[in-house]
């Protein structure tokens, strides 16, 4: 049995203040039993501060990318190590933002994927087409071409300690998201694609759907069998809308 997982991915957002109420709000509003592993991803520049926030409670920090490069003359960069330092248990790689605007490419994210698991951070790889890709029939080939490129560098058996979040591009932000029945069918793309390589990994792999999730549409996406919780944008800015988001990923609904 997979546990749910949602992650808000804040993107550029926040400000000290605004994360400490959010953060306040979120543990305030958690119950006692939450069955779902929680995640929330600050900028960089607010981790430490929002980890030190969440001590002692059930809500996991991630951070929103990675450095490939263990440590060094990197300008403006972020290691795996230095995340470890602060507490930082997931961190998101490969999300479509940063293929598009900071030209990520597959081989950058692979290796992306790596330094996180090198230091023990889960990173959550993202794939998803774009509408054009969509359209012409490749979505499942630019998912495939995605994997691939962070199972050939990583092999099977890293992905016992990884997330995979499907998030179609034209989803992203638009407030249209996928059918829970197109997200099902990627999603079991996803886990056969790993299945063919080690099934027994393939069926403990969370995949999360993100792409315009909210409170009114999570329960349905998250009760298609392949999809294992979700990565939330701006719902999770939001603390009432991702505690519901949250509640809709219990087992029990
Ligand atoms: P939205 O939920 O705002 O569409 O963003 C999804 C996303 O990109 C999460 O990583």
């Amino acid at each position: 049995m997979r546990r749910p997982f949602v992650a808000g991915n804040w993107k550029m957002h926040g400000t000290r203040a605004e994360n400490a109420e959010l953060i306040e709000a979120l543990l305030l509003g958690l119950p006692g039993e939450v069955q779902v592993d929680i995640a929330v991803c600050p900028p960089f520049v607010y981790l430490w501060e929002v980890g030190r926030l969440l001590k002692d409670s059930s809500v996991a920090l991630g951070a929103q990318s990675v450095c490939a490069e263990p440590l060094g003359a990197f300008t403006g960069e972020v290691s795996a190590t230095m995340l470890k330092d602060v507490g930082v248990e997931y961190a998101i790689v490969g999300h479509s933002e940063r293929r598009a605007l900071y030209k990520e490419d597959d081989a950058l994210v692979a290796r992306k994927f790596v330094a996180a698991q090198s230091q023990g951070i889960v990173p959550i790889l993202c794939v998803g087409e774009t509408l054009e890709e969509r359209e012409s029939g490749q979505t499942m080939d630019v998912v495939s071409r995605q994997l691939s490129a962070v199972l050939d560098v990583a092999g099977v058996a890293a992905m016992r300690n990884a997330v995979v979040a499907y998030e179609p591009v034209w989803a992203i932000g638009t407030g249209k998201n996928a059918t829970p029945e197109q997200a099902q069918e990627v999603h079991a793309h996803i886990r056969s694609a790993v299945a063919a390589q080690d099934a027994t990994i393939a069926a403990g792999l969370r995949v999360l759907y993100g792409g315009s999730v909210k409170a009114g549409n999570a329960r349905e996406i998250f009760a298609m069998p392949d999809v294992d919780g979700g990565l939330i944008g701006g719902a999770s800015l939001k603390a009432d809308e991702f505690l519901e988001i949250c509640t809709a990923a219990r087992p029990s609904g």
